[in-house]
């Protein structure tokens, strides 16, 4: 049976904050032995933002934040709740969170980050989700962040091409008269977590180092198994989703994908036999930004692939964990 939520919601805003310094694959050709024909031809990935020393994944979420409230026409008073997604937080504790709603004027309101790397986003809509939908929120601010290129061994030609930085925003309000999330599916498979890692090195724990020469705080990455791995979990959580909304692919208008790799989301649109020219693509100017993908991707998707109110649009999203998740969303 189709999940029919008891209340609707609506994305009532959006905004996105990106660094102006751009970091073009010709200036990477100066740093490691790699070449812009090798990074284009593998990855799609044309350009890269990097933040600047005050950029922080704060500062950078409190830009979009606010651009968000604007479009929302609210106050950051108006919030029941506000969500971060980041895997590079200023600080553990506070949270991103805490520091976003200090910075926003947000006092009193709850706050707090949740962490599912490249999917953290996707989670978030769905943990706001439930509070809408029982009227447990009426304003939920979520927030995607991320300052990957300071946790890049930039000696390592396997990452350092990958990523970039930069953070999205979207304000979600309840309404009864929009369905907006249709259905989701999300899952995290704990045992792959050494595929894609970040290890913490202040632990003390068990986490998987990186291994000698590269640097003991950087991402490491088994890069095909990873491939292999987001492509099939996509395309599953994307068909498990529709299958609970009861909604056929010829009917999404749009999909959007974590923006990792172009060879990724062409074998996903493959894999799925959906219409490539309506998949969304930004890894090209972005490249990967992790948990700030799929906002930045929301906000810049409306007006370019012309979504219009109704429109069914389906988020889809991978990442380190493992982790995945999809949303429908009737725009
Ligand atoms: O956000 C979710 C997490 N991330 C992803 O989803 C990323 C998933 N993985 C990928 O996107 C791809 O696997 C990569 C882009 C990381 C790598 O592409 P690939 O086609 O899987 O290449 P590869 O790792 O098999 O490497 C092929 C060759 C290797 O050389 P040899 O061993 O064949 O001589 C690499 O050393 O390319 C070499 N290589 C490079 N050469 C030039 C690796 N990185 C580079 C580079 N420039 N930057």
């Amino acid at each position: 049976m189709p999940s029919q939520p008891k209340s609707g919601l609506q994305i009532t805003g959006t905004g996105i904050y990106l660094p102006s310094h751009v970091l073009t694959n010709q200036d990477l050709e100066k740093l490691v032995d790699t070449s812009d024909e090798w990074i284009f031809s593998r990855t799609g990935i044309r350009e890269r933002r990097i933040a600047s020393e005050t950029e922080t994944s704060t500062w950078m979420g409190v830009q979009a934040a606010q651009q968000a409230l604007t479009q929302a026409k609210i106050q950051a008073a108006d919030l029941d709740l506000i969500l971060v997604a980041t895997v590079t937080p200023d600080s553990f504790f506070p949270s991103a969170a805490c520091r976003i709603s200090a910075e926003l004027g947000a006092t009193g309101c709850p706050a707090f980050d949740l962490q599912a790397a490249c999917s953290g986003f996707v989670y978030g809509m769905i943990v706001a989700e439930q509070f809408l939908r029982t009227g447990a929120a009426r304003n939920v601010l979520i927030v995607g962040t991320e300052r990957l290129s300071s946790v890049v061994d930039w000696r390592d030609r396997n990452t350092c091409v990958l990523f970039g930085d930069g953070a999205g925003a979207i304000v979600l309000r309840q309404n009864e008269a929009s369905r907006g999330i249709l259905a989701f599916d999300w899952g995290a498979d704990g045992a792959s977590a050494d595929l894609l890692h970040l290890h913490n090195p202040q632990s003390r724990g068990l986490a998987t180092k990186p291994p000698a020469p590269l640097a003991p705080d950087c991402i490491v990455m088994a890069g095909k198994e990873i491939f292999k791995q987001a492509v099939n979990a996509m395309a599953d959580s994307a068909l498990r989703t529709l299958q609970k909304a009861g909604v056929n692919l010829s009917d999404v208008r749009c999909v959007i994908s974590h923006q990792a790799n172009i060879r990724i989301i062409d074998a996903l649109v493959d894999k799925l036999k959906f219409p490539r020219e309506r998949c969304f693509v930004n890894v090209h100017k972005y490249g990967n930004m992790s948990a700030a993908c799929i906002p930045v991707a929301l906000h810049e998707a409306g007006p370019e692939m012309k979504l219009q109110k109704g429109d069914k649009v389906l988020l889809v999203a991978f990442g380190g964990g493992l982790t995945w998740a999809s949303a429908l969303l009737e725009w």
